[in-house]
Order: C-alpha cells, then structure tokens, then sequence
C-alpha cells in the first residue's frame, strides 16, 4: 500500500512516502536557520515556514518515489504532541489531499512514530524491548511489547534532554541547535572535570511516569553548568578549556543519567533490546555507551540511521500504513492535540 506520511510538529517539515513498510523516499526541510538568531524555536516562524515548504516538500517525496499524486493510495499525518500551529498546517494539507483524491488518511502520534523508525531498517527488531526516545522535545522509556502495544516506564520531570542541551549551549553562547556543538567540543574536554550528579526520586509527581526510579529531570543538571560557570567569570576563569571541560562533564553527566536508567529498565522488564530514538541519538557519547552498557549486561543494543532517529515523516507513513491496513481511518474532523502521551 502506498502511503504518504506527513509530519510537522515542531520545526522539520517532512514528507515521506512507504509501501509494504519499506521506504521509497524520506524528505525533510530543516528550519534550523530560521530559529538560530532565537536560541530556540518560535512557534509562529515555525507554522509560516511549514506553510511554505509543505506543498512543494510532499511533491517532492512524491516524484522522487517513483510514482505519481493519483498513485497514493493513503495518507498519515501527525496529529500530536506538538506545536499546535505547526501541527495543523500539516493537518490542513493532509486533510485537503484526503478530501481531493477521495483516499482515506489517519492521524499518528509522532511519539509511537519515533518508537517505529528503528522497523523501517530491520524485520526482526525483538520484542519485548525498551525504547530510549531522547529529543528536544521528550525523554521517556518505553517497553515495547509489539506493534501499537507500549508501556510508559520513566519520563521526564521537566526539560527533555535535548532541551538541556539547547539551554547549556544558548548559556555558554555556543550556537543553536546546541547538541551537535556541545558533541564535538566534549571532545577536547574533560569528563571528569566537574562533577554533576543527576536527581533520585522517591515518589511519583505530576510530571513524570508513575515509576520514580525511571523518571529523569535535568534542570537541576542544566542550573549547576550555569552557576559553575557565573563563579569561573567572577573569577576570570573562563577560557576555551574551561569551556570544553564544562560541557563534556555535563554530556558525561545526562549520558550517564539515560544509559543507567535505560539499563535498568530493560532488566526489570525482561527486555531483550534496547532501542534508541529521537535527535540526541546523534550524540556519539551517548551512542557509544548505551553500545557498551547493553553489551555488558546482554542487552541487544538497536540504533537507526540517523535521519531515521530526528523527526522525519517516514516514521509517520510506517506506522500509518500499519494503522490503515488495519480498516483504522480518521475523518475530516482529524485535529491537532499539543500533549498526547502514549502507554499509559
Ligand atoms: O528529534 P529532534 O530532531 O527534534 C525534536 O525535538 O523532536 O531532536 C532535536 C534535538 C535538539 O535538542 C538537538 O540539540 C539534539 O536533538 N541533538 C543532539 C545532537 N544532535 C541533535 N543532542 C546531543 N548530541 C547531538 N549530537
Ligand atoms: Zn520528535
């Protein structure tokens, strides 16, 4: 079945197109130097820019699967969690398709999207399995038990881990995006210069899973990095090596927070993999330990490509196209939702 995922969420515009679960193109339009000068993204920008790449993006990820409009034969589209204006201008499109071609459309939640990228590179991912999501947007464990069947285990309190990045980077005046940059200037740091210690919870909060010993928090991390680093200039501390000292302790510091909490995770729940997903995948530290925390312990350790782990639309058609062969159809009355969590 051929089946046109759309996804606009946060600040990517996507389209892709798969059949029988395999990907026949994946386009993304980065909005990246849109939001740099802010530190951050602003959500009006966000929704004015998808409005002008959507078309053109779809038409794309179109041709360049071989086929043409009339030859799609259904249409998946995010629905939520996101930015509610970006959301709908993917929505609105996917919807207008729908309406056109008379082919059915279904709404996705790009969380169960992200936890199905890592099937769209292999067949025989194991289950049950623990997903490790760890975006900009979110940090949460999952147990995997099968297609359309998760279980919430930890999530974060406050910011997501990406997020913690983007924060640490914007206070060092390093650049946006901050995870990529704080990645390669950890290199010629010290891990073991400063010494952050992560948060344990005993009870369950508003914010979080329900099971405080997998829940993560990394605002506090994110404040020490400031408050190290207001002392160091009042005391005229702060050169290149301080600052490369700085951030690979910190990357040491979250790295180690969501391996150990991902470890445990897969051995209380019997777990024969670890799958991870979502953009701070990129980061090579967290990669090569979560690589060596699973070997370890006899963990199955499951990466996607890259372009496969930040947002991106071909996770949307996957899971669509799953949702779809199943009879599940949305109807004209599909809307954005900003907070959706999955496995509850
Ligand atoms: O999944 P994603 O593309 O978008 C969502 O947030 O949904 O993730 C973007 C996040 C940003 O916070 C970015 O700083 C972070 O992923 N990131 C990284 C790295 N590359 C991207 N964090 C750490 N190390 C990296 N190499
Ligand atoms: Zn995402």
């Amino acid at each position: 079945m051929l089946v046109l995922g759309i996804e606009s969420s946060c600040d990517e515009t996507a389209a892709a197109v798969v059949s029988d679960g395999r990907l026949l193109s994946n386009l993304v339009a980065s909005q990246d130097e849109v939001h740099a000068r802010y530190g951050g993204v602003v959500p009006e920008l966000a929704s004015r820019r998808h409005m002008e790449s959507i078309i053109p993006l779809a038409r794309a990820a179109v041709s360049e699967a071989g086929i043409g409009m009339a030859d799609i034969e259904g249409i998946a589209v995010t629905t939520a969690p996101g930015l509610l204006g970006s959301l709908l201008v993917g929505i609105q499109f996917a919807k207008g398709m729908a309406f056109a071609t008379g082919k059915p459309i279904v709404g996705i939640n790009h969380l169960e999207g992200h936890l199905n990228a890592v099937r769209l590179e292999r067949n025989d991912v194991p289950y049950p399995h623990v997903a490790l999501l760890v975006s900009g947007g979110h940090t949460s464990l999952y147990l995997v038990r099968d297609f359309g069947d998760y279980k919430l285990l930890g999530a974060t309190r406050d910011d997501a881990a990406g997020e913690a990045f983007d924060k640490v980077a914007k206070l060092l005046g390093l650049g946006y995006p901050g995870g990529p940059v704080i990645d390669r200037l950890s290199e010629k740091g010290d891990p073991n210069a400063f010494r952050f210690t992560t948060p344990k919870f005993e009870h369950s909060a508003k914010f979080g899973s329900g099971n405080p010993h997998l829940d993560f928090s990394f605002s506090g991390i994110k404040t020490a990095v400031l408050l190290n680093h207001r002392d160091a200039a009042s005391k005229g501390r702060v050169n290149a090596q301080y600052v490369a000292d700085l951030v690979a302790s910190f990357q040491e510091a979250v790295v180690k927070f969501l391996t150990d909490r991902a470890v445990t995770a897969a051995k209380e729940t019997a777990a024969k993999a670890v799958v991870l997903a979502g953009g701070v995948a990129a980061n090579r530290h967290l990669r090569k330990r979560l690589e060596e925390r699973c070997s370890d312990s006899g963990l199955e350790c499951l990466i996607p490509s890259f372009h496969l782990c930040t947002d991106n639309a071909a996770m949307i058609a996957y899971v669509g196209e799953r949702y779809l062969r199943q009879g599940k159809r949305s109807d004209m009355a599909l809307n954005a939702t900003a907070n959706e969590e999955i496995g509850l």
